[in-house]
């Protein structure tokens, strides 16, 4: 647990430091439950920069702080729609994916809507679980000419 968390919306600027974290979270951490072709291949999105402009201008994007480092982020799509969760890899388990899905769903609600959704990584699925979301199906997605088993999630607000 680390009580210095601070949580703000993103901005352009960090997108080196989104992105490399972005990077060596899935070749690290996803690493555990897909193949190195396919932790390869997803890895590769943090070289879209004109993608990670898109979300942090468009979306509800924001990113957990210690001190000077980011340590992790979210985005959220649609109004309700959880589209990417991620942890530095050297601070898992910490609490910090915890209170970014605290403040997305807060968000949801004033949004209006009552369902959060996402599409989540096999390795992300306990951590759902644990925060009480419902698998609404297990699918097969289709990224850079691979296929990614995943599963939508939903959880009542
Ligand atoms: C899934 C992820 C976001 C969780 O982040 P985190 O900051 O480590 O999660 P937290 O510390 O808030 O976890 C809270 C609780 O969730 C559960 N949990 C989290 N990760 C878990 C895991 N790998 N296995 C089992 N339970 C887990 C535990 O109950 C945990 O509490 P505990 O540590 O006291 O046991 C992180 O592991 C990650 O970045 N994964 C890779 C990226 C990814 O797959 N993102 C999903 C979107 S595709």
């Amino acid at each position: 647990m680390i009580d210095d968390i601070e949580i703000r919306e993103a901005t352009l600027d960090d997108i080196p430091e989104i992105t490399s974290l972005f990077r060596d979270t899935v070749l690290k951490v996803n690493s555990r439950d897909y193949s190195e072709e396919q932790v390869k291949a997803w890895s590769s999105g943090a070289d879209n920069i004109k993608k990670w402009k898109e979300r942090i201008t468009k979306f509800y994007f924001i990113v957990a702080e210690v001190g000077d480092t980011i340590v992790g982020f979210s985005y959220l799509t649609k109004g309700y729609y959880l589209d990417g969760l991620f942890v530095h890899k050297d601070f898992q388990r910490r609490t910090i994916a915890s209170k970014l899905l605290r403040i997305m769903e807060a968000k949801v609600s004033i949004n209006g809507f009552d369902v959060i959704k996402s599409d989540v990584s096999i390795t992300a699925l306990d951590f759902f679980d644990s925060h009480f979301y419902e698998v609404e199906k297990k699918q097969k997605k289709s990224l850079k000419g691979m296929t990614f088993e995943n599963y939508i999630v939903y959880k009542e607000l």
